[in-house]
């Protein structure tokens, strides 16, 4: 059973995807921080995130150690990742291990995947496919919050704008671009609590279980 959880960022995919791998203990796999590592270990090798030899050199030699690093979370890694995950080589290179995953999650159940492109790319045959989306104002709100809380200093109208702008370079690049798998189940959750999102996507998961 793979559940593919795919969206925008902050619009909830995250904590959706790691309450459904509690529930039916499957196995999470945040597949945003696998491009978030190879992003921040471009920058702390002092190189270019756009620049395509230094990517795809560090995605071939992810060290998985950076990625509990709370640096992960910071906008600079965001950006980086978003610079990184345009170039063919660098999907190429962390595909394999996104699909072993899913195919053998390491409990043995099931697996819960959130990305970008896990319902259209890693999973297409994913059993649930879920898009996950909220407006842009209602997702800079919470990542601004979600900054705040973790301690890091954060400016609204540049969480706003690194958004739009992440928004757009994952919308519009021709590799995997964001967008919802035609079988996706589109959950808009600009008015929904987390638990009203659970609610939503359990019924889903429940009826095709
Ligand atoms: O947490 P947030 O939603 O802000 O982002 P993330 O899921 O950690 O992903 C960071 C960046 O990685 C995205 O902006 C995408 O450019 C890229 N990404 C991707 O291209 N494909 C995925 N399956 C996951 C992330």
């Amino acid at each position: 059973m793979i559940i593919a959880i795919d969206g925008p960022a902050a619009a909830g995919k995250g904590t959706l995807a790691r309450r459904l791998a509690r529930h039916y203990r499957y196995d999470f796999l945040d597949t945003g921080s696998l491009y978030r590592g190879v992003g921040l270990q471009v920058l702390r090798a002092g190189g270019d995130p756009a620049d395509p030899a230094a990517a795809k050199a560090a995605a071939e030699h992810l060290d998985l150690g950076l990625l509990p690093e709370p640096d992960l979370r910071g906008e600079a890694a965001a950006k980086a990742a978003s610079l990184v995950a345009a170039q063919p080589a660098v999907r190429a290179a962390l595909l394999d291990f996104q699909r072993n995953f899913a195919r053998r999650p390491p409990g043995g159940h099931g697996a819960v995947l959130d990305g970008r492109d896990v319902g259209t790319v890693v999973c297409p045959d994913a059993r649930v496919k879920l898009f996950i989306t909220a407006s842009l104002e209602a997702r800079a709100r919470r990542r601004l919050a979600e900054l705040q809380a973790a301690g890091r200093a954060a400016i609204w109208e540049a969480v706003l704008q690194d958004m739009q702008d992440r928004d757009a370079r994952d919308s519009k690049r021709d590799l995997a671009p964001l967008k919802p798998a035609a079988d996706a189940v589109v959950i808009d959750t600009t008015s929904l609590s987390p638990d009203q999102v659970f609610e939503a996507a359990r019924a889903i998961v429940e009826a095709k279980r």
